[in-house]
């Protein structure tokens, strides 16, 4: 594998793998940048113009897949604080106009994440909040080892929950999305499931393998797939780090990853999307110093795999917008490792969050090889509007973090 030195070497306009299309299921990607979900434009638990907006010029720009914002489905438990939407019949007019404006640009493909709070969820005194009464969700009421918060999910729980699920993708569809993505990451409900600190079942959505502790997520999948048909595109996303726990495992060795792939494959996912911090850091450096999680889950599926991690900034998303350690620019020398991981076959696309937040340009100047005047991100100023509209005590991130 050749690594260019500058990206004068690349022809960025015939052959660059950056901008060759992707199957993904029946649906074609115009190239291999997306921007990942990212929560910053809901208000009253309902996506806002603003947003529409936001995504619509991000779009414009190039990316081949926008993926909205993590919105929990219509149930009592899935409401949090206003800042962050719900997907369902009551707020699917304010999503249609979101999805019509991003499709109004073109042949991008969208996806709309469908996101749980989980045993994350606190409901704070004077923060709206429709059910303060009811309890968060979780599969033992655990948020990590040692911290409880709300109750484990009973049959009749996880049966609700699934059914509002699968009405949220309908709602999705019907919207015209072309599919959605399934937030089993950082912590959150289905990644709770997945992590053996926080599910300590002892029924068949428990278990002492990974791939046995998908059964929930799994299930969700399956009555997706039956629901939404066989076009619709269903991504999986999931990651070792948690909100809670920087270096947390969900695979504590490449052999969990494998039967755990196969399962969501099985249940009907269409691709993985690994959240890891930095996108090219070795998944098992003690076995495989290069290789990252990314790199190990394609070399066990055929499906794609994407992958994210503070491309184009020196410090990644949980240092900056937790521990305020603010980011410099490292655009063209990412680009260049992102090409490499490519040309290496190591992951399918390549996210891109808060740079294309401050840059929602990126797609396009990479397209162009004009790095210059690029913005850095700066969480007060480019998430402003988001930060005014949550509280903080509502966050129970910020407690008792272990550290990687
Ligand atoms: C403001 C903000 C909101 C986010 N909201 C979500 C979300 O709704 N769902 C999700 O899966 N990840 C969310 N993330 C994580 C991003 O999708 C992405 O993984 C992260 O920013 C790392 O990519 P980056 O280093 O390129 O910024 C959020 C990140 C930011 C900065």
């Amino acid at each position: 594998m050749q690594l260019h030195s500058t990206l004068d070497d690349v022809d960025l306009t015939t052959v660059d793998p950056l901008f060759s299309p992707l199957r993904l299921n029946t649906t074609s990607v115009r190239n291999r940048f997306y921007l990942p979900a990212m929560q910053r434009g809901s208000r009253g638990y309902k996506p806002t113009a603003g947003m529409a907006e936001t995504l619509r010029k991000t779009a414009e720009q190039g990316p081949g897949i926008i993926i909205t914002e993590g919105a929990a489905p219509e149930h009592p438990a899935g409401y949090w604080q206003p800042a962050f939407s719900i997907l369902g019949r009551n707020t699917a007019d304010e999503w249609g106009h979101v999805v019509r404006e991003v499709l109004s640009t073109g042949d991008v493909v969208l996806l709309m994440q469908l996101w749980h709070p989980g045993a994350l969820r606190l409901v704070v005194d004077g923060i709206e909040n429709p059910y303060p009464d009811h309890p968060a969700f979780s599969p033992s009421g655990l948020i990590q080892d040692g911290r409880t918060n709300g109750v484990a999910m009973t049959t009749q729980d996880l049966q609700d929950t699934k059914n509002a699920y699968v009405d949220s993708a309908l709602v999705a569809q019907s919207l015209g999305a072309h599919g959605i993505e399934l937030h089993c990451a950082h912590g959150y409900l289905l990644d709770l499931f997945l992590w053996h600190e926080t599910n300590v079942r002892t029924d068949e959505y428990g278990g002492g393998t990974l791939a046995e502790r998908a059964a929930y997520p799994a299930e969700i999948i399956e009555a997706i797939r039956a629901a939404t048909g066989p076009d619709f595109i269903i991504s999986v996303r999931f990651s070792q780090w948690k909100e809670v726990d920087y270096g947390a495992r969900i695979a504590q060795t490449p052999d969990d990853l494998g039967p755990f792939l196969e399962r969501m494959e099985g249940a009907g996912a269409n691709v993985f999307h690994v959240s890891a911090r930095r996108f090219e850091a070795p998944g098992w450096p003690d076995l495989d110093q290069r290789r990252s999680v990314a790199a190990w889950a394609k070399s066990m599926t055929d499906l794609p795999v994407i992958t994210i991690g503070s491309v184009g900034l020196s410090t990644d998303l949980a240092s900056d917008v937790f521990d305020n350690k603010d980011p410099l620019l490292q655009v063209e020398e990412d680009i260049l490792r992102v090409r490499a991981g490519l040309d290496a076959g190591d992951f399918d696309m390549i996210g891109v969050g808060r740079a294309q937040i401050s840059n929602p340009d990126f797609v396009d100047r990479v397209r162009r090889g004009d790095f210059g005047g690029m913005r850095d991100f700066r969480k007060y100023r480019d998430l402003a509007e988001a930060y005014e509209s949550y509280s903080h005590e509502g966050q129970l991130v910020d407690q008792s973090r272990k550290i990687d």
